[in-house]
């Protein structure tokens, strides 16, 4: 009976030492150690065994099932090592330059053109802010110097929500708040996704983009105004462009103006983006309005302050001559996706 226990452990020895793979090591457990296996055959000699010799037999198999189970174990892990350095290996070989051949996705042209516009005026020293897409009365209307029944209010038709919150009509909702939070001297831009309740055309969407700026230090004037939105315009275009100011009204500023760009897309002959006058109303701007300053908790006799809120849509439609508003909301893939980024 030993000389069986002993030329198992021999025939296990010599297999255990070739395995290579944890299949083989399997295999292995299953012939020796299964159901069937050989140890399981040797136990099942017990029965033929002579009594006095039971015990030491037992004790022999059930030693030699121990020093199995330990040796597959050792090969296990020996295997997993070898198994794991091969795996770092191969990623060594893996050639980060090759090209790629799958499809890659692209960023909308709003997002391109906002990144643009924020790196900008980082570099100008100002800060970007969030703000939420719901608020109320009070931002989007009071606290601009629009009281309740002011005429203002039928330019931006608001979409009202049931409780009594609405959807902001312009970035300007978020001036307020933003000089409430950070006080005098202040420069930031706030992009943001408006809403208005209006018919579409290829120029006039639902929901569009504006980016927000304020600046409000001692001092400041209309030709810090003029500066900062030429150098904007430059950079984000890459050349000049033709702008003309005409007088605008908006109660949170005074005076206010309409900056307005020649159509890129027709060269100023007119087309339907410009509705055929040659010219985009790009960005409506002025001098703040002391109340909004008060209301915002700032000094209006020591501070003044500028505000630009700049159609971020029609920009980006003009930067990468896309005729059409609707296409920007559209989900069309097949357009939106030629806008891979530069
Ligand atoms: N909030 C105004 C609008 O959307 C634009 C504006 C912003 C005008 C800042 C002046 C100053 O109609």
């Amino acid at each position: 009976m030993d000389d069986k226990t002993s030329s198992l452990r021999q025939s296990f020895g010599e297999l255990i030492e070739k395995v290579k793979s944890s299949d083989e090591i399997e295999q292995l457990r299953v012939e020796f150690l299964g159901k069937k296996g050989h140890v399981s055959a040797l136990m099942s000699q017990l029965k033929t065994v002579p009594n006095e010799q039971k015990k030491a037999f037992g004790q022999s198999v059930n030693q030699l099932k121990q020093e199995i189970e330990g040796q597959l174990k050792e090969a296990h892990d020996r295997i997993a090592a070898l198994e794991e350095q091969r795996l770092i290996n191969s990623a060594e070989d893996y050639d980060v330059t090759l090209p790629m051949d799958i499809d890659t996705g692209s960023y909308h042209p709003i997002t391109l053109v906002m990144r643009e516009i924020e790196e900008i005026f980082r570099s100008m020293g100002f800060t970007v802010e969030d703000f939420s897409e719901i608020t109320d009365d009070y931002n989007c209307f009071e606290a601009l110097n629009i009281p309740k029944h002011h005429p203002a209010r039928d330019m931006q038709d608001t979409y009202y929500l049931s409780s009594g919150q609405l959807l902001k009509t312009h970035t300007s909702a978020a001036q307020n708040s933003i000089m409430k939070k950070y006080g005098a001297p202040l420069r930031a831009i706030f992009p943001g996704r408006c809403f208005r309740n209006e018919s579409t055309d290829a120029c006039h969407e639902t929901t569009f983009f504006q980016v927000e700026g304020i600046m409000i230090d001692e001092d400041i004037s209309i030709s810090n105004l003029i500066y900062f939105m030429k150098t904007m315009l430059s950079e984000v275009f890459g050349k000049d462009v033709t702008v003309r100011l005409r007088p605008g009204f908006f109660p949170f500023v005074e005076p206010g103006f309409e900056l307005d760009i020649q159509c890129l897309i027709c060269g100023g002959e007119g087309c339907p983006s410009c509705k055929n006058s040659g010219w985009l109303e790009l960005c409506p701007c002025g001098m703040i309005h002391p109340n909004v300053l008060k209301y915002g908790g700032i000094d209006s006799e020591k501070y003044t302050g500028f505000a630009f809120g700049l159609g971020l849509t029609r920009l980006a439609m003009m930067q990468y001559e896309i005729k059409d508003i609707r296409t920007l909301n559209s989900g069309n893939l097949k357009a939106l996706s030629q806008f891979k980024g530069k």
